[in-house]
């Protein structure tokens, strides 16, 4: 009998600001609660470390998101949800870590530039508008939708929770998570 979780990488896409993390963060501890093995990559916090260094170039963006795809490939392959989220602007290099990792789940974290950066929590788009700040997506580098993400969270029109439960919800009807609750059933 199969009791062990399929891994899966659900990866979070969107604008700074748009609420990649708040999302993640909620997913990630409700699915710590159901008793999955779950690991969350977040950009920001990667660049601290993994990719300390990187830029805001094409280039090192892509960087940044092939050694985030990296690490997530190998803990997808382990059992592991992992939870990726970064703006990753580029479709490209998304569906490249796509077909590289297999079970992926593409998260489109949607909210309008305009309520990002009203939100503006780290005041990032004031200094982007200031011209303190080049290359900021969504302001004067580009941001590329994705086309067709298996899940759409318009983080302007539903609540966190709502757009919490979207994802989990997602995760069972591909029965990433449907193992999960029959263990707790059974136990
Ligand atoms: S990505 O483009 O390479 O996927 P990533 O998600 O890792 O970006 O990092 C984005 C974070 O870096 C933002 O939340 C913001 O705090 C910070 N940041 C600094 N410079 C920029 C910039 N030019 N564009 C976007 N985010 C930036």
């Amino acid at each position: 009998m199969k009791l062990q979780q399929d891994g899966v990488t659900v990866w979070f896409t969107g604008l700074s600001g748009a609420g990649k993390t708040t999302i993640s963060r909620n997913v990630e501890n409700e699915l710590r609660r159901m008793g999955c093995r779950v690991e969350l990559l977040d950009g920001d916090i990667v660049r601290q470390y993994l990719t300390k260094g990187l830029g805001f170039s094409k280039a090192d963006r892509n960087e940044n998101i092939r050694r985030i795809g990296f690490v997530a490939s190998l803990l997808t392959k382990n059992n592991v949800i992992v939870l990726v989220s970064a703006i990753s602007p580029y479709r490209d290099v998304r569906n490249e870590m796509r077909d590289d990792i297999g079970n992926f789940i593409e998260v489109y974290v949607n909210s309008p530039l305009s309520v990002c950066e009203q939100r503006d929590v780290k005041g990032l788009y004031k200094k982007a508008r200031a011209g303190e700040m080049k290359h900021f997506t969504g302001i004067d580098d580009p941001y590329e939708e994705p086309l067709c993400a298996e899940v759409e969270c318009k983080t302007d029109l539903e609540t966190i929770s709502e757009s919490t439960s979207k994802v989990l919800n997602k995760l069972e009807e591909l029965n990433y998570i449907r193992s999960m609750y029959l263990m707790q059933a059974s136990q």
